[in-house]
């Protein structure tokens, strides 16, 4: 009988628990597994803070948001400073001393990046990718994206008819860390006139000539979808700091939303919830095989596996001429570029 640990690293998402639940489950129930869940991400490992998983405690967790795990941004193999304690050695040896078979790793690229490091030491890893920021290279799509864009979408609905009361620029900030995917596709569904993701430079110059020229053909109100991670002073916020160039560059009165945690809060979406359960259910097959030293991912309607070595280090950004940049253009909305 197999014994596997399940740990939640990285910043939160919509679909965790549904995913811890989908490991968990068919280890249990399918193949008869003993599954330990660990605290807190790599910290649970390191300071040896984990409990078994019933199937029990895996039950009407599917919709929660959260993770029952707990999770931190803890990176093991980074050096800080004079560093006493190896953190790599602690994983090691609670692992052998659990007498685990596989660790199920579920996290972003900061977490497949340490599940690689920690395969290449011997251990057996299976990792599963998550985020809202769908910036995980490999897989068509992580889990979390898709509620945070129905959060993101519903955000940007609410705007458009405040906006058109006070006749208003209204600028929202979207996260997504490095990568454009949530604000490009909330920009799209929540109908944004000018959509800023960091994969494409802006000019300032070109966004309020094109703001200015919509209010001179009578248009009441913009909406204004910017990404976090756009170029910006660092002393301000991204949404601060467009709305202020707005402001000065056009005379409009503009407002800023910062839309931040509540994209990672709250009950995943159906598409998640089935998603997560996927990976879930694949991450087990996989260590029922022994194929370890995978990330599983999804590709078309299929669900598959890569190298976790082949994914670490590499990061899934919109390309220039992603089909819907192209739309886009043909809707006129701007994307920061001149007309
Ligand atoms: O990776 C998810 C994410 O929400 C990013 O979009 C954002 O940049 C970052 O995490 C925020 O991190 P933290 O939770 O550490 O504040």
């Amino acid at each position: 009988m197999k014994k596997i640990g399940i740990l939640t690293a990285g910043g939160d998402c919509p679909g965790l628990n549904a995913a811890i639940r989908g490991v968990g489950k068919t280890a249990i129930v399918k193949y008869g597994m003993e599954v330990i869940g660990i605290a807190d991400g790599f910290l649970g490992l390191i300071n040896k803070e984990y409990f078994p998983l019933s199937e029990e405690m895996l039950s009407g967790i599917l919709t929660e948001g959260g993770t029952i795990l707990g999770t931190s941004r803890e990176k093991p193999f980074k050096k800080k400073g004079h560093m006493t304690i190896d953190k790599p050695k602690l994983i090691n040896d609670h692992y052998n001393e659990l007498g685990l078979d596989c660790l199920v790793c579920i996290g972003g690229n900061g977490t497949m990046k340490t599940a690689a490091r920690l395969a290449e030491e011997g251990l057996n890893i299976i990792g599963l990718p998550k985020t809202i920021d769908n910036d995980v290279w490999g897989t068509d799509q992580t889990f979390g994206f898709d509620s945070a864009l129905g959060i993101a979408t519903d955000a940007i609905d609410r705007l458009h008819s405040t906006a058109n009361s006070h006749k208003r620029i209204m600028v929202i900030e979207i996260m997504g860390h490095n990568a454009g995917w949530l604000t490009l596709y909330a920009g799209m569904a929540g109908g944004g006139d000018v959509i800023l993701i960091p994969e494409l430079d802006y000019d300032m110059k070109a966004v309020n000539a094109y703001l200015l020229d919509r209010a001179n053909k009578k248009k009441a109100y913009s909406i204004v979808v910017i990404s976090e991670g756009i170029k910006h002073p660092k002393n301000k916020s991204a949404a601060s700091y467009i709305s202020d160039q707005i402001e000065e560059g056009t005379g409009l009165e503009a407002r800023k939303t910062i839309l931040g945690y509540i994209q990672r809060g709250g009950s995943p979406s159906p598409t998640d919830r089935i998603l997560a359960t996927r990976f879930g259910a694949a991450a087990v097959t996989l260590i029922a095989k022994e194929q370890y030293g995978r990330m599983v991912i999804k590709k078309g309607e299929k669900t598959k596996a890569l190298p976790l070595s082949e994914v670490a280090g590499k990061l899934r950004l919109v390309p220039h001429n992603h089909s819907l940049i192209k739309k886009a253009h043909g809707l006129d909305i701007c994307l920061g570029g001149k007309k």
